[in-house]
């Protein structure tokens, strides 16, 4: 059942080419670069009148969101608010005009609440889910299902870059039922989207035993920071969300440029500090944004903290600059968070292995958190 795999968690990490593959499958054109999601069942007239989006999950579904609000706000130009379902429906919240709920299993009890509470108040709400009938998607207007399988691990992974994926494909059909991309930049980006599994499969066979051997290293530590600036900043959060959950070592992630407000006075020589400093040469904000990653990381290791740097194939400047990097393939800014993710996968998966966990099965969790 696990395929020759230890763990459940590392046979996910390993299906997550073929997880996102299938997310894509039949949803878009290589040649016109239309994307079709018919399941959606909103009107291109609700999508261009749509004037704000209400993204509503829990733990790693809300990392996906967070990343979510950026593609769909560079793509199809409309406001995105995200919040915790857990939170949502305690403070009369105003729902957008189209309600987005994430969620893996379909039957997380504050989702499902969030859910209702849009519904009351008159939003339509759409799901992006990994269970086909479950509650979610069986009261949701509209549903992308994410084609990653059953997930056993209680530490989400495939589902997650199928999240990722899912919310990449809205993003564009967003954009392009309401203008926003033309027909070159869908192109473009449905071409890289089919680009991604190759790019994942690289990943999973280079980074793997790098991953190993740093866990060897870096299994004693105490705490872990992960930073990451823009669309980066959710894959830090998600990043040391699976270290705490699967290894039971303290982690947080943070925003790089945040660090001098505050957190800078953290480090010394025993925190490891994972920068995700990945870039895409052809979009001036990626690079204007990795070139302030680089000041931010200056800034740890002249405190003599400990960086493990995740970074664009090719980047040698960063590797002077470092103690460790790990290169991913390149890809445009959007699609970049489904690469920079796999190898925290990896790196806490180690970690919690030397450490004598049950990766599986953390304890005080549960899959699928069916009580508020
Ligand atoms: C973390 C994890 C949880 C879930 C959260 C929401 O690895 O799995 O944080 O993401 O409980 O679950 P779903 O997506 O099923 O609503």
């Amino acid at each position: 059942e696990k395929a020759g795999y230890k763990h459940f968690m590392l046979k996910e990490i390993n299906e997550q080419p073929r997880a996102v593959r299938d997310t894509t499958l039949g949803r878009v054109s290589l040649d016109s670069g239309d994307v079709f999601l018919p399941d959606l069942k909103l009107s291109t007239e609700d999508l261009r009148n749509a004037a704000t989006m209400t993204i509503a999950a829990c733990g790693t579904s809300w990392h996906a969101g967070l990343a979510g609000k950026f593609m769909i706000e560079r793509l199809a130009r409309l406001p995105v608010d995200v919040d915790y379902a857990s939170e949502y429906r305690y403070r009369d919240p105003i729902p957008g005009s189209l309600g987005l709920l994430i969620t893996q299993s379909g039957e997380t009890a504050d989702t499902i609440a969030a859910q209702s509470e849009m519904i009351s108040k008159g939003t339509p709400t759409l799901a992006i889910c990994n269970v086909v009938g479950s509650a979610i998607t069986r009261k949701a207007q509209g549903v992308i299902t994410t084609n990653a399988g059953p997930e056993i691990g209680v530490a989400s992974t495939k589902a997650f870059t199928a999240q990722l994926t899912a919310l990449f494909t809205l993003a564009l059909y967003l954009g392009q039922q309401r203008g926003t991309v033309t027909p070159d930049q869908s192109r473009h980006y449905v071409d890289e989207l089919a680009k991604i599994p190759a790019k994942l499969e690289e990943i999973l066979r280079v980074l793997d035993d790098r991953c190993h051997d740093l866990a060897r290293q870096f299994s004693p530590a105490s705490d872990f920071l992960f930073l990451g600036r823009g669309i980066h900043y959710p894959i830090a959060l998600e990043g040391a969300l699976k270290l705490k959950e699967i290894s039971y070592i303290h982690a947080e992630g943070y925003p790089a440029g945040e660090m001098k407000h505050g957190p800078n006075a953290l480090i010394d020589e025993h925190l490891p500090v994972v920068c995700i400093a990945t870039k895409d040469p052809a979009d001036p904000t990626s690079v204007l944004k990795y070139e302030k990653t680089l000041s931010n990381i200056q800034e740890v290791t002249a405190r003599s903290g400990r960086v493990i740097a995740i970074a664009t194939e090719g980047d040698h400047e960063i590797e002077g600059l470092v103690e460790h990097t790990l290169h991913i393939p390149a890809a445009p800014d959007l699609l970049l968070p489904i690469l920079e993710v796999v190898p925290l996968q990896l790196l806490a998966y180690h970690i919690a292995v030397r450490r004598g966990c049950d990766v599986d099965q953390p304890r005080n969790l549960a899959k699928s958190v069916t009580v508020e």
